[in-house]
């Protein structure tokens, strides 16, 4: 039996969160490899909404959840996360969350240098300001503090008198005040005898779960389009956010992954700044981001909008291994008369049928669009295939010939039983 990696296709916001929450029914165990509380994952259970930012979705359905070594952890944004869920009576114990004990940690001098510097920038990213990359960039210059760390106190000592030999100065040249070590200490040790219960070794616990032959889930988060080498680079997250990833940030070893299942909105969204060839900045994009409610959950920006590009997640099946596609969120294109789809570029007046990769190029790029007749029935809350508009359906058929993946699941609400299955992933 696969186990399945999610991961979001575009520039994030496809809906993983809902399809992990739905998924993780068939699974066993559920695992997060990348990225940090800068995701921002919603689900809806009847009338119960869960916002989730660094628990793997999978605690909702009492499902063991890891937190995998390749996710940067802020240990204060989690505790807070378990409270909440907590008064949401979803009770969180050391039995249902592992926290991997070599993942590194986002400490308050990450969040303070990520806000600055992008308050500073003229031509900024437009982060989360969650402190995510100025935390990955310790973890590879080799001065991160690490979960195991914490209960350690002499090499504590001795890791952020290192940490602050290099944010010192960064802090003086963007005019911040001095960090305290001492403070430092106090507050991770303060904090330290409340995430320790919850750390081990994860790459262990998966060995012996994947040998007793129980299912993984894998969670991505962010999209592949902001993968730190393969996105839209530098407007992208710090972390690899493709499907390999899920190997490396787990320590599950190469054929961990699995199935991968591209999460596909039915158009396009992206937030923060960046190239965007198919965004509206007409009335149909303010249609697209009313009806999608699409304003970011981290952050509550806007969602910039556009139609559905097949060239970028064409590039995406590729990049991530993608073996069929969940498509979400159809609904929000009920009643628009006339759908368009991009099916490649134009550069300097010749055809171009991917994303490349210099920034310049890619900001002149002109998209060739394909035309559909729309629908105006509702397709919102539909449970099965025969209940879709005809129009629907032809919209679907031909996503799938222009990515070259089948359409898996669709996603036809926010609610967790909204959802057609078309093949089971876990069955595949
Ligand atoms: P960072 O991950 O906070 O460093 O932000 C870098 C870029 O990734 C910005 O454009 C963010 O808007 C974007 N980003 C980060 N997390 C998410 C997410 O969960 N959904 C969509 N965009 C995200």
């Amino acid at each position: 039996m696969a186990n399945v990696t999610v991961i979001g296709a575009q520039w994030g916001d496809e809906g993983k969160g809902k399809l992990v929450d739905w998924l993780s029914n068939r699974a066993d165990v559920v695992v997060r490899f990348q990225g940090g509380h800068n995701a921002g994952h919603t689900l809806v259970v009847g009338d119960q909404v869960y916002k989730l930012s660094l628990l793997p979705s999978g605690v909702v359905q009492g499902k063991l959840s890891i937190i995998g070594n390749g996710v940067v952890v802020d240990p204060w944004h989690l505790l807070k996360e378990i409270g909440t869920l907590g008064e949401q009576g979803v009770k969180i114990t050391p039995d249902l969350l592992v926290l991997a004990d070599n993942a590194c940690l986002i400490l308050p001098l990450h969040r303070d240098l990520d806000q600055a510097r992008e308050a500073a920038a003229t031509n900024k990213i437009g982060t989360t300001g969650r402190g995510i990359g100025p935390a990955y960039e310790d973890k590879v210059g080799r001065r991160a503090i690490r979960v195991a760390d914490l209960a350690d106190r002499a090499a504590l000592e001795a890791k952020i008198d290192r940490l602050l030999a290099h944010h010192t100065p960064l802090r003086r040249g963007l005019g911040l005040p001095e960090y305290d070590g001492a403070a430092l200490l106090a507050e991770l040790e303060e904090m330290a005898p409340k995430i320790l219960p919850f750390a081990r070794p994860a790459w262990l616990m998966l060995d012996e779960v994947v040998k007793a032959g129980r299912r993984v889930l894998f969670e991505g988060a962010q999209g592949a389009l902001l993968d730190v080498d393969h996105g839209t680079y530098p407007y992208v997250t710090s972390s690899n956010t493709v499907a390999g990833q899920a190997a490396a940030g787990s320590g599950l070893g190469p054929k961990g992954p699995g199935y991968v299942l591209g999460i596909v909105k039915a158009y396009t969204t992206r937030v923060g700044e960046g190239p965007f060839p198919t965004e509206l900045k007409d009335e149909v994009g303010q249609h697209l981001g009313t009806v999608g409610r699409e304003f970011g959950t981290v952050t509550g920006r806007s969602r910039r909008c556009g139609w559905f590009d097949a060239a970028l997640v064409r590039q995406s099946v590729a990049l991530n291994g993608i073996a069929g596609v969940a498509l979400t969120k159809l609904d929000v294109l009920d009643g628009l008369p006339k759908l368009k789809i991009c099916t490649g570029y134009e550069l300097n007046g010749e055809a171009i049928g991917y994303l490349p990769a210099g920034l310049k190029a890619q900001g002149q790029l002109m998209p060739v669009y394909e035309e559909m007749d729309g629908w105006s029935e509702t397709t919102q809350g539909a449970r099965s295939w025969k209940d879709l508009p005809a129009n629907a359906v032809k919209y679907v058929r031909r996503i799938e010939e222009l990515i070259g993946a089948p359409v898996s699941l669709l996603s036809t609400s926010p609610q967790r039983d909204d959802t057609i299955l078309m093949r089971d992933p876990f069955q595949d």
